[in-house]
């Protein structure tokens, strides 16, 4: 089972999410980072080549030694000096109001106290710094909704902890930002069930 989540889902992550048809919303999430940044649910570090070119170092953090042992090759070839943690977004060991930004792509899916996660976030912000996130999840479809919450057993096991139904926007709202800016849409190139996307700005 470790071998499966350490080795084989890392590659399959990987492979899923480094298609180029998400680039260009990657680099929209992250075109207006700046400052201290922390990355959640780093991954296998997708993200770094989207990252503006003013962004010279980031904090990231996951639990899977796996996906930071695959992450390092592209770490190694972003010129971003990379702090990574092996950790949870549930318990961030980092003080108060430390990051003007935090980030996170395709990862809110798979945390297990997601609620606990996002309040991590907010408290690691600094007041008037950003959550930047782009997100799937629950579709507004009843029929599609149907076939994710049927499908959530087998994906979670398949894939890390994966929810399929979860609503982004309003787990995000549960915390006190001052502003959140949000829209949804779906990818269309990914089946429907796991392809109804959440991005959105979340102001401390
Ligand atoms: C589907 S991958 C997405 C990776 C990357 N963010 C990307 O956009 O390609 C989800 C990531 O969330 C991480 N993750 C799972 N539980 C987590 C937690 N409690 N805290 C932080 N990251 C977590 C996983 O290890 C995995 O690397």
């Amino acid at each position: 089972m470790q071998f499966y989540s350490r080795v084989i889902f890392p590659a399959v992550c990987d492979l899923i999410l480094r298609q180029s048809f998400l680039v260009p919303y990657r680099r929209e999430m992250l075109a207006q980072v700046e400052g201290e940044i922390l990355e959640i649910g780093f991954g296998t570090g997708l993200n770094l080549s989207c990252y503006p070119a003013q962004v010279r170092r980031i904090v990231a953090i996951d639990p899977n030694p796996g996906m930071n042992r695959k992450a390092r090759r592209r770490i190694e070839q972003s010129g971003i000096e990379v702090d990574q943690r092996l950790g949870e977004c549930e318990r961030l060991p980092f003080a108060d109001g430390t990051f003007d930004c935090v980030v996170s792509s395709w990862t809110l899916c798979s945390i297990d106290d997601v609620n606990q996660a996002v309040a991590e976030v907010h408290r690691v912000l600094k007041p008037g710094g950003r959550y930047h996130f782009l997100e799937h999840g629950m579709s507004p479809l009843p029929g599609i909704q149907k076939w994710q919450r049927r499908l959530n057993g087998l994906e979670m096991r398949l894939a890390g902890g994966c929810h399929l139904d979860r609503n982004i926007t309003a787990i995000v709202r549960t915390q006190p930002f001052t502003l959140v800016q949000a829209d949804e849409f779906d990818l269309g190139k990914f089946p429907r069930t796991h392809g109804f996307m959440y991005r959105g700005v979340a102001t401390k």
